[in-house]
């Protein structure tokens, strides 16, 4: 069954508002930060194509397995290209990309250490993978721990990795990125929020690693 059957048209929706717009651009400089330059990427997992428009590749290819998001994804970033395929089986030769991104994909995929191995198998020698993961012991993945608990999508369907989980995957990254110290229950002004978040020691709901 695919949890994002029923959310693609307003998957981007919560970004309009003053909080999904805070968290939006912060995961925006956390993820534009770590990308390296490159003439090819791939997001594996690329949704409603938010960051294919975004990021400044030459060549850019989108793997998104859910037919309603992909319909979106083909729509809103038609300079990219669209295969509807899932991260366990990448249809493409090895050493193909200079660049694969996962974001809070590994969330909702049956196999991540299948996924990474494809990932990597399809990076060009010396090329980078770049994940980012709603971290599992942030307070966000705590109240999407419980919305899933209630059956409510997508997040009934998803597991939460911390980053210690990906570096027992993958090793230690060479670097790393981290975005959104605030609670979801925070109010404006949310930089004095975040800046609340990080010094009182909150997970941060995005964490970012880059590896070779
Ligand atoms: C939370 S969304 C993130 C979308 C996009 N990366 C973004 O940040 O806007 C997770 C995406 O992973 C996709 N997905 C689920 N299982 C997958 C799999 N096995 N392989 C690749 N993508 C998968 C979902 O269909 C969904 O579009």
């Amino acid at each position: 069954m695919d949890p994002f059957a029923s959310l693609a048209e307003a998957y981007e929706a919560w970004y309009g508002t003053p909080l999904g717009a805070y968290v939006i651009a912060e995961e925006e400089r956390a993820l534009k930060g770590l990308l390296p330059p490159g003439e090819s990427l791939l997001e594996v997992g690329a949704g409603t194509g938010y960051w294919l428009r975004r990021l400044p590749y030459p060549q850019k290819v989108g793997v998104e397995p859910s037919e309603a998001m992909l319909a979106v994804g083909r729509r809103r970033a038609p300079e990219a290209t669209w295969v509807r395929a899932w991260g366990e089986a990448l249809p493409f030769p090895g050493e193909s990309f200079d660049v694969v991104l996962l974001f809070t994909t590994l969330e909702f995929v049956e196999d991540v250490e299948r996924v990474l191995l494809e990932a990597r198998r399809v990076l060009r020698p010396g090329g980078a993978l770049v994940v980012g993961v709603l971290e599992a012991l942030s307070p966000w993945a705590a109240l999407y721990r419980r919305l899933g608990e209630k059956g409510v999508l997508p997040w009934a369907q998803a597991r939460f990795l911390a980053r210690e989980d990906l570096k027992a995957l993958l090793g230690p990254p060479e670097a790393e990125g981290e975005a959104v110290f605030l609670a979801p229950e925070a109010h404006p002004p949310y930089e004095e929020a975040d800046l609340a978040g990080r010094r009182a020691g909150n997970r941060p709901a995005l964490y970012l690693g880059r590896w070779r």
